[in-house]
């Protein structure tokens, strides 16, 4: 069986026994017979449904051009078998169909031998699965726009509008809990823009105490403080021409609102101990994970320069509202950790996965990206497995686990102690209970628990 050939006449051999109204007809599944040159040579109804292609334009045509797996141009299946032996194959894929959708399905892959037992073809059998088993693969280019992997409806529609967007000099708000990628956002507006080519400057405002804050954006002259020795540009100047990304916005101090309002509303301001004011031309971008509007309804940041810094705003939406997302994304942090670190990881088992899609994610996409490192470190073959996960992601089972073979690890040390402390003082109990820094009758409590009162 070669993918390559194409001249051998279909094998009549394969058919024999199927007919039109088989048990295979009308079967649940999709069922593909092919021959040994991956031709098609038998479709059924379920096949139709769910690739979409009637039997007349699947006949004849190679598997791989009316399924389209992203495995199909990336190690096929079928290859793979025949190559090691294998007979029976079976995982989770997206097939696209004809009005190109993705659709996650499980195949089975089997090779049909004639009674010579050399090939005569294999069988593909495919179930569609429920759309929380979305497996991704073949589709990251088409979820993917500036490295920001989604297929969120939300986040698709500002995939949509993020090049005007990024085309006009518009402040732009940036709001979305912690790890849902507003940095990413950031980047990639900065990236469509015309101010590309000049730097896009971040802005930490939750790292820095105000007052060096003040001297990041506006920079200060020489004599302005003891220590400043010379000029030093702020940030707002190092973004001349390009964009400065205001990270954290909402947690900068009243005072400095006030002098942040006319450096975005003006494009110009005065540096620290300076007299002569500074024009610039700057983008500007902010991001929160605070509720910019409660803030201000509260009085914690100013209304006027909410306002400037709102013309556009973007709300990402977080993980939890989004689990169609997460297979894409472990499918995404799969391929880049292998990348990375030059390790072969295929895929996630499926009970995996359902835990994956059940968590709640509090640390959103940044959270699914640590849960997937820490399963790198753990998983020693190439599917990642349930227990590779952080015991947390497993809920409350998980947690007691852990707690339970902590605990049985932590007596295991403590009976080692003792007995290497008991050795070294010829059993005697008194210098033994001294150096533990016990007293004797814990040593003789857990010296019972133990199993070693004979000793005691
Ligand atoms: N849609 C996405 N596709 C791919 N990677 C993503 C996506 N969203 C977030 N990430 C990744 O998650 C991590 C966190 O993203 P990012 O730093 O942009 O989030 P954030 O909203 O700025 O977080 P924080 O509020 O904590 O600063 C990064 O490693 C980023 O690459
Ligand atoms: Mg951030």
């Amino acid at each position: 069986m070669d993918r390559n050939g194409d001249n051998d006449s279909l094998n009549d051999n394969i058919l024999n026994g199927i007919s039109g109204d088989s048990v295979l007809e009308n079967m649940g599944e999709a069922i593909l017979i092919i021959d040994p040159k991956f031709r098609i040579v038998y479709f059924n109804k379920r096949a139709e449904n769910i690739t979409g292609f009637n039997r007349g334009e699947a006949l004849g045509k190679h598997c791989y051009e009316i399924l389209r797996l992203y495995n199909c141009n990336n190690g096929c299946p079928v290859q793979n078998m025949i190559n090691t032996g294998e007979s029976f194959v079976d995982y989770c894929s997206e097939l696209i169909s004809k009005d190109e959708l993705p659709i996650p399905v499980a195949i089975r892959f089997s090779i049909l031998k004639n009674p010579g037992r050399s090939l005569s073809g294999g069988i593909i059998a495919i179930r569609d699965m429920p759309t929380k088993y979305r497996f991704s693969d073949s589709l990251k280019s088409a979820y993917s726009f500036q490295g920001i992997i989604s297929k969120n409806k939300r986040i698709l529609e500002i995939f949509e509008i993020l090049p005007d967007i990024s085309r006009t000099d518009a402040s732009l708000l940036i709001q979305g809990e912690s790890g849902t990628g507003k940095e990413l956002f950031a980047n990639a507006v900065h990236n469509l823009s015309l101010r590309q080519k000049n730097p896009l400057i971040k802005v930490n405002c939750a790292a820095l105490p105000e007052t060096l804050l003040e001297s990041e954006f506006f920079g200060y002259v020489k004599g302005a403080f003891t220590d400043a020795k010379k000029d030093k540009l702020g940030r707002f100047q190092l973004a001349d021409g390009g964009t400065i990304f205001l990270d954290e916005i909402g947690d900068i101090s009243p005072s400095l609102q006030v002098k942040l309002l006319r450096a975005v509303q003006d494009k110009q301001f005065v540096p620290l101990g300076g007299t002569k004011t500074v024009k610039v031309d700057v983008r500007v971008i902010s991001a929160t994970n605070r509720n910019l509007e409660h803030l201000v309804k509260e009085g914690q940041f100013r209304q006027d320069l909410y306002y400037r810094l709102n013309v556009i705003k973007l709300e990402l939406p977080n993980l939890r509202e989004r689990p169609e997302d997460i297979p894409l994304l472990v499918d995404h942090f799969i391929t880049r950790f292998n990348q990375r670190d030059q390790r072969n990881i295929e895929r996630i088992s499926p009970d995996t996965m359902e835990i994956l899609l059940q968590y709640e994610y509090p640390g959103n996409v940044r959270e699914l990206e640590n849960i997937l490192e820490h399963a790198f470190i753990l998983c020693k073959g190439n599917i990642i497995l349930k227990e590779h996960l952080p015991s947390y992601t497993i809920g409350i089972a998980g947690e007691l686990e852990k707690i339970e073979t902590r605990s049985d690890l932590m007596n295991q040390v403590e009976t080692n102690t003792i007995l290497s402390t008991l050795k070294k003082h010829n059993w005697n109990k008194i210098k033994t209970s001294e150096e533990l820094g016990i007293h004797r009758s814990t040593l003789w409590r857990k010296l019972k628990r133990m199993g070693t009162c004979n000793l005691a």
